[in-house]
């Protein structure tokens, strides 16, 4: 147990100055208005975990605040008017009130002082599910509830900032002792029945944290899943739309970062794929087909860096397109469905719902082309990252020709252009179509090679 002062150095220890500085005026506003504050959440957890000595000073991106009221009805909106009353004392802030949580955010974007910085001032709350997987409603109440409502222990600690007894350590629930066995635990048994959310957070702290999954933990985490929690956010019930979301974000925080792979190798341990459909496994196909798809990416973002060339872009985020991989695993007739629950962009959806009618095209039609201008004809309808779909589920013959597509035949420039052809005599119209991509087939096909060979073929292919 950390005594409160030794806690209180801690913080200005370990906090860069314009941080301590900001939560000791928070603190002050608190105590004006008799009220008490807490530091909560990650901030507490991540100051704990900050490396002891010679380290830099934390520069936080997050932090959790919480107002405990004495009164339950009078303090209702005790963060939001904290919110404001720091706003005062901080003009170069944003603020942003969510009425039904009494929630308010305090925001600096590219903040010379404090960088990016998001500020939650919460007012000490209970949240009660009316029935699992719901949305929280709110009511006023103790910190103690309002920690008990969070995702795990090392997640409940809180540090009181107002005076008397600052700097206090309130550990309701054996946070400190799961930070130092390194363990990820649950408050209770229902939490990720409540919030299947939770499943996602469990693997992403466990992997970025290296801690582990505590076994009791992990029989919720396989007990929820084996009944069906998963299913609830699927159905057609109105709360769905609102915790797939959640998904698609705790899902796009964990492909797009840098232990992905680790995670997502948990995630498929704990069978917990089944959040995209029940019968998504992550067996060695899949995994094949997300190491070629890293190949491709690598490949295309150094090829781009290189020549700067546009095309040569994966224009989607790779969390997206691996997500698209999980995806396009499942059987044809489930991917629109699981696109359209995770309400996905539109191209990806499109994406989903005509890979396998363009697999099939591709595949069938591609062993027969014998000239480079076949094949451009062929995938030219294509985007890039249809292509890439299409390559990694596809036989090695198939993937090949595609990737020389992508990589080569889809970028050769056209050796002659319409104002070209107009310099050169021809009646501009609709055969110019027809023209430059009968010139472009030539050059694919290494029939001509130069400027001057592009206008011999075209003279003697199309008179003036
Ligand atoms: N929380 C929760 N259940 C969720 C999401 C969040 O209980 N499904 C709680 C956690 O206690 C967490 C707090 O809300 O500490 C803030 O959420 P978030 O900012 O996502 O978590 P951090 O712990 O700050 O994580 P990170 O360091 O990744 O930002």
């Amino acid at each position: 147990i950390i005594p409160p002062a030794a806690f209180l150095r801690l913080l200005s220890d370990r906090l860069a100055a314009p941080f301590w500085e900001l939560l000791t005026q928070a603190s002050a506003q608190a105590e004006q208005r008799g009220w008490h504050l807490y530091l909560v959440g990650g901030g507490v957890r991540d100051l704990l975990l900050a490396k002891q000595n010679g380290a830099a000073p934390l520069y936080l991106q997050d932090i959790d605040l919480v107002v405990d009221g004495f009164h339950r009805t009078a303090d209702v909106g005790a963060g939001v008017e904290l919110a404001r009353a720091l706003q005062q004392l901080y003009p170069a802030a944003r603020l942003e009130i969510h009425g039904a949580f009494q929630t308010a955010a305090l925001l600096w974007h590219k903040d010379p002082i404090f960088g990016s910085l998001w500020i939650d001032i919460a007012t000490a709350r209970t949240e009660f599910y009316p029935y699992p997987a719901a949305n929280p409603e709110v009511e006023a109440s103790s910190i103690r509830q309002d920690l008990y409502r969070r995702d795990f222990t090392i997640n409940s600690l809180a540090v009181r900032l107002t005076p008397p007894r600052a700097g206090e350590m309130l550990d309701f629930f054996g946070g400190l002792l799961d930070l130092q066995a390194k363990q990820i635990r649950v408050l209770h048994a229902n939490s990720f029945i409540e919030d299947p959310t939770r499943i996602y957070r469990a693997v992403r702290f466990a992997v970025r944290l290296e801690f582990a999954i505590e076994p009791q933990t992990e029989n919720y985490i396989r007990y929820a899943i084996d009944s069906g929690v998963y299913k609830r956010t699927q159905g057609n019930n109105s709360r769905a739309p609102a915790l797939q979301t959640r998904l698609k974000n705790e899902l796009k925080y964990i492909l797009q970062a840098p232990y992905w792979q680790a995670a997502l190798s948990l995630l498929g341990d704990l069978d917990a794929l089944q959040c995209l459909h029940e019968t998504l496994k992550l067996d060695k196909t899949l995994w094949q087909q997300l190491r070629f798809l890293e190949r491709c990416l690598r490949r295309f973002n150094r090829e781009s860096r290189k020549s700067k060339v546009k095309s040569q872009n994966v224009p989607i985020p790779p969390w997206l397109l691996r997500l698209e991989v999980l995806i396009a695993y499942l059987a044809p007739e489930y991917r629109d469905r699981v696109a359209q629950n995770l309400q996905l962009p539109d191209d990806s959806i499109y994406r989903l719902r005509h890979l396998q009618q363009a697999q099939e095209r591709v595949s069938t039609a591609l062993p027969s082309c014998r000239l480079p201008s076949q094949v451009f004809d062929l995938l030219r309808q294509y985007d890039l990252p249809m292509l890439i779909l299409i390559a990694l589920r596809s036989p090695r013959p198939v993937r090949s020709l595609v990737w020389q597509y992508v990589t080569q035949w889809a970028n050769v420039q056209p050796l002659l252009s319409g104002h070209d052809l107009k310099q050169l005599g021809y009646k501009p119209g609709p055969q110019y179509r027809q023209i430059l991509d009968d010139l472009l087939a030539a050059t694919l096909d290494g029939i001509i090679r130069d400027r001057t060979e592009a206008e011999s073929y075209l003279f003697e292919h199309y008179p003036r």
